[in-house]
């Protein structure tokens, strides 16, 4: 794996394996922004002003959207409590690279970099104003006792990952969705239309990250 420079100065890890960017070329940082931070949480946090928040995330790898979401929501005193699922997880010497910690707090960072996980199946950071756990697993092998008011669908592209876009995979994960909580992710088919309203979600076409027209946010009914 290698980091490649992307169009925001942000930068994004290659997968040669998969064939795969972790983010979009057209800007790291600002995909993640977009998507995950400004369609998702705060889209959410706009429409039901809570103080405390449950975000499940398919996808950890570098931890950019967790970082970017603990950031936003420290400055706005929302409790966040965030659960990743990764069946591959990076070192921490690689995700020091990704020079993430310009773009938040800190502190943040510190607390971050010194409690990932490299060497336990899950492990538990936890701080005043977030907690951060990391299921070292398959997504199809993801149980949970909680239930989250948003879900970052950050899989890589079905072209390359078709396993991870089926229904039972989206059902695997949409099934910790409260009613009411919104899913998201970066990109848009008529196949994953279609998958999440059998799994009982309306469906919205939100403007797409710079690089992508449109990206799905879906809602659950
Ligand atoms: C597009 S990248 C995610 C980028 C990440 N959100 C970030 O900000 O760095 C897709 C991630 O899904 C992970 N992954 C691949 N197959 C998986 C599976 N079956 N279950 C859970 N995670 C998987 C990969 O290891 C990779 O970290």
């Amino acid at each position: 794996m290698h980091f490649v420079t992307t169009s925001d100065g942000s930068k994004t890890l290659y997968n040669p394996t998969v064939g795969e960017h972790y983010h979009s070329r057209h800007g790291a940082v600002q995909e993640s922004r977009h998507v995950f931070l400004q369609s998702g949480l705060q889209h959410y946090l706009n429409l039901h002003p809570v103080t405390e928040i449950n975000v499940l995330e398919v996808g950890f790898g570098t931890g950019l959207n967790f970082l970017l979401s603990a950031d936003y929501c420290a400055q706005n005193n929302i409790r966040l409590n965030y659960t990743g699922i990764e069946a591959y997880p990076l070192t921490v010497d690689i995700l020091r690279e990704t020079g993430y910690n310009n773009y938040i707090n800190a502190d943040l960072w510190q607390n971050f970099i010194s409690s990932y996980p490299h060497s336990f199946n899950h492990e538990v950071t936890s701080s005043e104003s977030c907690k951060l756990e990391v299921a070292h697993c398959r997504l199809m092998d993801f149980t949970s006792e909680k239930q989250f008011h948003i879900i970052y669908f950050d899989a890589f592209a079905a072209l390359h990952q078709p396993e991870m876009w089926t229904t039972e995979a989206l059902h695997q994960v949409c099934r910790y969705l409260i009613p009411g909580g919104i899913f998201v992710t970066y990109a848009i088919t008529g196949n994953l239309k279609r998958s999440m309203k059998t799994l009982g979600f309306s469906i919205e076409k939100a403007p797409g990250a710079p690089g992508k027209r449109e990206m799905l946010r879906a809602t659950k009914l």
